[in-house]
């Protein structure tokens, strides 16, 4: 619970002062270039670039500028030298970091003490040892980098390098024009990097680290962690006090005696969720996941009791016998839904992917973008996107849920991105619904059940993980299933936090979108809710969510909601269930379902009011599918069946 309420705060600071900082910048732009020139002339061994590198334009015709690179001032024209980086998807591996800074992986892999086939999660700091070598005017560490398409040279510099490059020197390095970069371009791309000055020989001085600077730093703290003296990473960096105003996507120096040691990074590690530590050992990393499941397992707990408590408080008695049989029903299902967290993503190499598919072939393929592969005897289903995967993959690597589809792997190949999830054999719930007859299909029980699953997977979704996401994208086609029917959801590319956010082109699939989101764009755990209720008429009713009539489109809601409302009489409850659900008992007579598809279908237009906050939420979807289910099993226990 504390946990997460860190990380939240943590990430709201990280939502909030972004902009405020990069206007501020604007501002504070002058002012900062006079006072970084009249407090580094006296005894500076570089200038703090502070947030001049966020411009792109800057000029050093009159002489080096901290907006570049870092000045060739040191004692020797070329040295070791090592810089800081955080893991983020597709540079989470040895190899894809070493080769993205031109590092030497084995050195690499040492410094950090992990194998040279570690993968690591996102958001762990890591140590990248370079050479570092005057190039004119500047130090620079040399690497190369090929364009994406949506590239440019501040994107490289400040995302991809995370500020260990700047555009200026992009610009000044490269032959192209900023507006005549393509993608597969080979881009030149020197990082900043210095070697220690005679005067920080002098005192003991090794070497420097181009330490990247995020929110909240201070140089205090900073130092303290690296065990040496502020004003020594003060004058490093032309400060002319030991606690001057940092700002994130900057570098400083840290003068260092020693090579820096992997669990000084640790430290500066931004804690945003509990398993991004850095890992020293393996044993130790797996001591982390465990007292992190252990954590997760506990604010559960505590924030189901808070739950349990908060609305005990609440008058409504049927809530309380409601969230009682919850409560009681829960653990079981619980602990095989934790089991896994904190697992770290694997990267597959692209060989292998083509090995684990037959070369991609087409028997393997499952759908337009999605293949089978064999990787290890494991069967798993491959995605390839050329669209950017980053959001997915941090929000699949953060959560873990029985009913939310397991994300296994990433590979990068030419720009386009694989995903390796976990493959569920029977495919989607939209493919079952108009396709099977067995009879499976034929089960109300199993189609509760589905619902249920997909209910639970919102829930946790909603109100279990910190941040709370929005999946936007729940239809039929999204909810796959696995050899026992159960109902996993996947699809997370439109997925958002909840914030209340607000989204100003509006992309989803008709017949599903909540109709606040069409005309607002408002995004709230309520649209997911809407989408819900369209997908549990399609499974009583077994129809899709929009059918084209005399080449009109009709909405499944439009058909089914004057049935319930009772406007639309004449019309039958009967005539609105599946004909498949409406199975013969042993005497020939079919038996009489519309009680139970009465209750469902009324819960499901719970779930399609017109105001978002008439609409239940999936707390009270899930409880209310749980009591269905109950009296459904009850009453079948008596029947002639
Ligand atoms: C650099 O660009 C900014 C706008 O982005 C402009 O205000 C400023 O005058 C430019 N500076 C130079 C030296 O061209
Ligand atoms: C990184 O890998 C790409 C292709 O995989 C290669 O073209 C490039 O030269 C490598 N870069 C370095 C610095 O090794
Ligand atoms: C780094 O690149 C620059 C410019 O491309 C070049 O002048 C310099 O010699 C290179 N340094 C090393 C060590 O290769
Ligand atoms: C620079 O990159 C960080 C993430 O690495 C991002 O949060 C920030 O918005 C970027 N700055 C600008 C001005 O785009
Ligand atoms: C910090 O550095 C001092 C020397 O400057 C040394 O005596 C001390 O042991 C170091 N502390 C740690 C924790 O490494
Ligand atoms: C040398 O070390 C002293 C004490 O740690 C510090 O005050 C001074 O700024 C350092 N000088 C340089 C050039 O780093």
């Amino acid at each position: 619970m504390l946990l997460q309420f860190v990380c939240e705060v943590l990430k709201f600071h990280l939502q909030v002062h972004p902009t405020k900082t990069f206007i501020m910048s604007k501002h504070l732009f002058g002012f900062l270039i006079i006072l970084t020139f009249s407090a580094s002339i006296s005894h500076a061994q570089q200038q703090y670039a502070g947030n001049s590198v966020m411009q792109c334009n800057i000029s050093d015709e009159t002489g080096p500028s901290p907006a570049f690179l870092y000045t060739c001032n040191g004692k020797m024209p070329s040295c070791k030298a090592f810089l800081m980086f955080r893991t983020k998807p597709p540079y989470l591996s040895v190899s894809s970091i070493s080769n993205l800074t031109s590092s030497d992986p084995m050195e690499f892999a040492h410094i950090n003490d992990i194998s040279s086939s570690a993968v690591l999660p996102p958001d762990v700091a890591v140590i990248v040892p370079v050479t570092c070598s005057c190039s004119g005017q500047y130090y620079q560490a040399n690497t190369s980098y090929v364009r994406h398409d949506v590239d440019t040279y501040f994107t490289i510099a400040n995302d991809t390098y995370q500020g260990l490059t700047t555009c200026n020197a992009l610009e000044r390095e490269n032959p192209y024009g900023e507006f005549n970069l393509f993608s597969g371009l080979k881009l030149q791309v020197p990082l900043r990097c210095a070697c220690p000055t005679q005067e920080q020989i002098l005192n003991d001085t090794k070497f420097l680290l181009t330490f990247l600077v995020t929110w909240k730093d201070t140089v205090p703290q900073i130092s303290e962690k690296f065990n040496v003296s502020a004003s020594s990473v003060a004058t490093a960096n032309g400060f002319s006090e030991d606690n001057p105003v940092l700002y994130p996507f900057t570098t400083i120096l840290i003068p260092l005696p020693a090579e820096p040691l992997s669990s000084q990074m640790k430290a500066t590690s931004h804690p945003t969720i509990s398993q991004q530590m850095p890992k020293r050992s393996h044993k130790g990393l797996y001591v982390g996941m465990a007292t992190g499941a252990a954590l997760a397992v506990l604010c559960f707990f505590l924030f189901l009791g808070f739950i349990h408590y908060r609305r005990k408080r609440t008058n409504d008695a049927s809530w309380r016998i409601r969230q009682q049989r919850k409560k009681q029903q829960l653990p079981a299902h619980f602990l095989d839904k934790v089991v896994g967290i904190g697992e770290i993503l694997k990267i597959y190499t692209y060989e292998e992917l083509k090995a684990a598919t037959d070369n991609f072939s087409p028997h393997k393929r499952l759908s337009d973008s999605v293949y089978l592969g064999n990787l290890r005897g494991k069967l798993l289903a491959i995605k390839h996107m050329s669209t950017d995967v980053s959001k997915e993959i941090k929000i699949l690597s953060n959560i873990n849920h029985f009913n939310l589809i397991s994300l296994y792997g990433v590979c990068e190949h030419d720009r386009v991105f694989y995903l390796v999830y976990e493959y569920l054999e029977k495919g989607s719930l939209r493919d079952w619904l108009h396709k099977e007859n067995s009879p499976l299909a034929q089960s109300w029980n199993r189609r509760i059940l589905i619902a249920l699953d997909i209910a639970n997977g919102l829930d946790y979704l909603h109100n279990f993980t910190a941040p709370a996401y929005v999946h936007k994208n729940i239809r039929s086609c999204n909810i796959l299933l696995n050899r026992d029917l159960r109902a996993k959801i996947a699809n997370f590319a439109l997925a958002r936090e909840d914030g209340g956010s607000h989204t100003n082109y509006i992309v989803g699939e008709r017949g599903y979108m909540a109709p606040e989101f069409i005309q607002t764009g408002n995004v709230t755990p309520k649209v997911d809710v809407y989408a819900f209720g369209i997908v549990l008429l399609e499974l009583i009713t077994g129809r899709e969510a929009v059918v084209l009539h005399d080449d009109q489109e009709v909405l499944l809601s439009e058909t089914v909601i004057p049935v319930i409302d009772g406007t639309d009489v004449g019309a039958e409850v009967n005539d609105l269930i599946d004909s498949r659900l409406q199975v013969k008992n042993r005497l020939g007579y079919i038996i009489d379902h519309a009680a139970l598809a009465l209750r469902l279908l009324k819960l499901s237009v719970a779930c399609l009011a017109r105001e978002p906050t008439n609409r239940l939420s999936m707390a009270e979807v899930v409880s209310a599918l749980m009591k269905i289910q109950e009296d459904a099993n009850y009453s079948q226990s008596f029947s002639v069946e």
